[in-house]
């Protein structure tokens, strides 16, 4: 396994639309391992194949909302979405101050459909169909947004956008600087 380095905010190849996996195969599993532990160590709660520079329809997530442990503690719950569709949203709407991997320690209200019947492929390749709410409903579609060369501040106004990457950016120098 590997640590990929990510994609960050202004890189144009996050701008990308990323192309179908044609077939889930070894080589996949293994970038689908890689990016777990890219995003473990990140730490983030998903990550889109095009963040680390392979533009496929190809996302990971993990809520941490596995079964309780023995100890009552939350456990991980690794999901992976191969090609994910998106059948009908909810008009019902819902807000969550949404941050990213490559607009690293930016956060904003961003509001999508509550709710998403989703149909992908898993990393056995077995088609799967599920409506999905709460946080993996926000966390895939910010997610299948980065399959089609979009961000979460793109959802924001001009001027709030500007601000986020003024702050990134301010930040970014203030690093280089200490
Ligand atoms: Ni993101």
């Amino acid at each position: 396994m590997a640590i990929l380095p990510i994609l960050e905010v202004p890189d144009p190849r996050l701008r990308r639309i990323s192309t179908p996996v044609e077939a889930v195969t070894d080589e996949i599993r293994t970038l689908i391992a890689d990016m777990f532990e890219t995003m473990y160590a990140a730490p983030g709660i998903g990550l889109a194949a095009a963040q680390v520079d392979v533009p496929i329809r190809l996302l990971v997530m993990d809520l941490g909302d596995g079964p309780e442990d023995a100890e009552g503690n939350p456990t991980k719950n690794p999901r992976v979405f191969i090609n994910p569709e998106i059948l009908d949203p909810s008009e019902d709407r819902s807000v969550y101050n949404e941050g990213c991997l490559s607009v690293p320690d930016q956060y904003a209200d961003v509001e999508r459909p509550a709710t998403v019947r989703v149909r992908w492929l898993d990393e056995t390749g077995a088609e799967r169909d599920e409506r999905l709410d709460g946080l993996t409903a926000t966390c895939l579609q910010h997610e299948m947004d980065h399959l089609n060369g979009v961000l979460f501040i793109d959802h924001l106004s001009r001027l709030k956008r500007s601000m986020v990457l003024k702050k990134l950016e301010k930040e970014r120098r203030e690093k280089t600087a200490a």
